[in-house]
This record gives structure tokens, sequence and C-alpha cells, in this order.
């Protein structure tokens, strides 16, 4: 074996490691034998020499191998013919998608075993919306997995430390490292982790736009590429969507109040007709998205009737039977809802003046949100589960001056005072013919999807 030093020197000129070779790194760093700073030297070098679809899928599998893989027909009889699906989104501002896919997922028969992440940075993460619910959580051990899955259909589990810890300890070094946007360590540490949680099937959720991680769609189509390629290696069905990150998803921004954004959905109630109509892109995405993972996954024949049973398990209050289910089998309390964390004061952000919304920068309202307690900056930070903010328009819309664009969800009456500045950049209005030719169009879809990624 070459030292390590020789090893980074091979991966500097742009060479492939071979499979012994990251086997060693890998080792060497989870046994602590070799140093953070050697890692860091080959994390740097493959950041910017790229590695090829076989080193990819090498780095993928010893990850999946760091620790424990779930193996749910071995683990149950009563699992023998299920098929098990997940969806991975790669994060957006007020994404609650899993909370409402998984119940339709399961409506639409499948098993759904989804492991989720917290929130880091400008994004929201299911673990922290779902632990904004009294009672719940997310920490199961294999026995409480598969009560979920036998009895409800689904199970939600946070990262847990016996999954893949070689990604975790990785993952921690990239973010302090300035390696995180690689395409290739990004795919090896989002496959490795679908690939332990055993399922069949996976429908990546890859966003695009300036709100996303992946900001053009070349680089969103790269992506996705190699997620579905090396998934399909794995032995995993995989399919991804590009699908538009240039507004929040739906009305809410903030843990609990994401929670009852999601319940209006599966009770298709909503507050106002308003809500209603910001709230459709969302809606369409989450049945669109179960409806491609029931499709992949042989439990429906086509995107059309696996779409009509959406609808149906909405309408008939199937989904939302799943959803509380699933809630009381990992523990939430009874009077969960009526619990929820809520902030005292919805203070109403105004127009400064009148035009057309030409955008709304979620990018920087998810950065305000971290610094308020929405999120987290780093992943020691707590979140405040309570407080968010509530979207009155999507782009495209006309509004007056004095016409509410936002709600700041607030402990305080003065909060808004101290946002106000960065609340007035967040929305940008302007009458500009030209633009506004554009969105006009743009406005009125409900369709967040751009492209899908088969390969
Ligand atoms: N999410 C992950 O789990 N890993 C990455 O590398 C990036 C996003």
């Amino acid at each position: 074996m070459l030292p390590v030093a020789e090893i980074i020197r091979k991966k500097r000129e742009a060479q492939p490691l071979n499979s012994e070779e990251l086997a060693f790194l890998v080792k060497g760093f989870s046994d602590g034998s070799i140093p953070d700073y050697q890692i860091s030297a080959w994390l740097m070098a493959s950041f910017l020499c790229g590695m090829d679809r076989e080193e990819t899928f090498v780095l993928t599998t010893l990850m999946r191998n760091s620790g424990k893989t779930l193996d749910w027909r071995q683990l149950s009889q009563n699992f023998k013919s299920a098929r098990f699906a997940d969806k991975h989104s790669t994060g957006g501002v007020g994404d609650k998608v899993s909370l409402i896919l998984a119940p339709l997922a399961v409506c639409l028969g499948l098993k759904v075993p989804m492991m989720s992440g917290r929130g880091l940075g400008h994004t929201g993460g299911t673990v922290d919306k779902l632990e904004s619910i009294p009672g719940f959580s997310m920490r199961l051990d294999e026995k409480q997995m598969i009560r979920c899955l036998d009895e409800v259909g689904v199970c939600m589990m946070s990262q847990s430390s016996e999954l893949c810890p070689a990604d975790k300890k990785l993952y921690s070094l990239r973010d302090v490292t300035a390696t995180v946007e690689s395409i290739p360590l990004i795919t090896a540490s989002i496959v490795s982790k679908k690939w332990a949680e055993g399922i069949d099937a996976i429908v990546y959720d890859v966003k695009c736009g300036s709100a996303a991680f992946m900001a053009h769609l070349d680089q969103a189509e790269n992506l996705s590429r190699s997620l579905v390629r090396i998934s399909q290696k794995a032995g995993i069905k995989a399919l991804a969507c590009v699908t538009r990150m240039e507004e929040p998803l739906g009305s809410y921004v903030g843990n609990s109040m994401e929670v009852e954004e999601s319940i209006w959905i599966l009770k298709d109630e909503y507050p106002s007709p308003l809500h209603r109509e910001i709230i459709a892109p969302l809606r369409q995405l989450c049945i669109d998205l179960s409806s491609e993972m029931a499709v992949l996954a042989g439990t429906r024949a086509d995107m059309s009737t696996a779409r009509v049973d959406c609808e149906a398990a909405i309408s008939s209050g199937e989904a939302y039977r799943v959803f509380e289910k699933m809630l009381k089998t990992q523990g939430a309390h009874d009077n969960w809802f009526e619990s929820l964390p809520r902030a005292k004061h919805q203070l109403v952000y105004e127009s400064p003046e009148a035009g057309h919304v030409l955008e709304i920068l979620s990018r920087d309202l998810g950065i305000l949100g971290v610094k308020l307690g929405v999120g987290r900056e780093k992943s020691e930070d707590s979140v405040d589960p309570a407080i968010g903010f509530e979207m009155l328009v999507r782009p495209g819309m006309r509004v007056e001056r004095g016409t509410p664009l936002l709600k700041f969800h607030a402990h305080t009456p003065d909060a808004l005072d101290s946002i106000r500045d960065a609340l007035e950049k967040i929305f940008i209005i302007e009458d500009h013919p030209e633009k506004l030719r554009i969105l006009g169009g743009a406005s009125k879809t409900t369709n967040l999807l751009m492209e899908r990624v088969h390969v």
C-alpha cells in the first residue's frame, strides 16, 4: 500500500484511486489512524479533480458498509412481498414534502423506511419539523422500525450513528473544509445512506435554482445522473426529478408551522383561498413524487393511475389517517396538535410599494430564518420550533402599497422591527414589463418539475 501522502498525490494528479486505496483511507479515517489533515487534503484533491464512476461507487460501498445495513425481508416474514421505497431531497426552503409524501406513498401500497436529517444552513430538515410534535421520536431501534413499517407502512428515522458512520464523520469534515459541493462526494454520501436503508426504489428530488444547492440546470442534471447511476449500480431502482427552487415551497417556513401546513394538504382544507393558491405547487409536487415512487417500485402501473389514487387517498381521509397513525406509533402525545409549539404573535409585513412580485429571494429568507432560530448554522445549534414565516404572495402576483406580503410568527410584538429592512430586500417588487411577461406565465404554473432524469 502506498503511504497516505502518495495516495493524496495520486489524487492530486487526477488519477483514480483503486478500491484498496479508498478502503485504506476510509478505514484509517474511521478508526482515527489517519489524521483529519490528510483526509482533508484527499477531500480537496477529490473535490478539485473529481472522481470517476467506479471510484464514486467504491466510496459509496465503503461508506455503506462502515455500519449496519438493513434488510427488511430478512428482518420480518411480513415483508416478504413488500416494496420498499424512499424519496430524497437535496434541500429547499420550506421543504416539507416528506411529511405529506410518506403517507401518500403508503396509500399507494409502498413501505417507506425514511431516514432524514436536521436542517443545516438556509434549508430546513425533516427531523426538526417532526420533532416539534410533542412526544414524537425519530430515534427508533430495529424492533420499533419493524413495528412502524408493519403496522403503519412508514417509519421516520433520524440518521443514527449505526448507519453509515463513515459518512457522518466525513460529512462533518467536508462541512468545515469547503468540500461539500462536489458531485461524487455528495453522491457517495447520499446513496450510501439510502442503500443502507434497504430500499428497492428511490426518487431523488434535485432542487434547482437560486435557493438550491445546485443553482443551474446543468449542475442539477449532472448531480441527478450521478445519483441515479450509482443507485442503479447498487441495485436500487432510481429516478431523479429536477424541481424548481426559486420561491419557498408552500406558505409556511418554520418547523411546527410546516407540520400544520402538511395537515392542510393531507386534509385538503386551507385557511383561505389565497393559501390554497400559494400551496398548490407544493401539493402537486407531493402527489407527483409519491406517484413516481409507486410507478418506479411497481405498485402502480402508470403515473395517471397513481395520481388519481393519491387524490382519492386525500379526499377519503386515508392519507391523513396514515399520518396520524404514524405520529401515534412514534410516540406523539394524544393532544399533540393542540400542544404544537406556536408563536404568540403574527406580525404582518406589508408591501412598501405597488407593483408585481418579481422575486422572493428564498435563500436570503432561509438565511434570515437561521439568524432568528428557524434553522441552524452549525449542527450543534438548537432551533426554535414555534417561529417562522407565512408567505402571503407568490412571484407574479400583483400587490398594492400596504398589501400583506408575509406574516412573521414571533414571540414578541415588536419582532418585525428588526427584520423589516431584510424583508424589504427579500421581496423584489417592480413594474418592469419585460420581466413581468416572463413571470406572468411562471406565476400561474403549479408545476415545479423541470426534468425527469432516468439515465
Ligand atoms: N446531503 C447529504 O446527505 N450529503 C451530502 O454530501 C450533501 C447533502
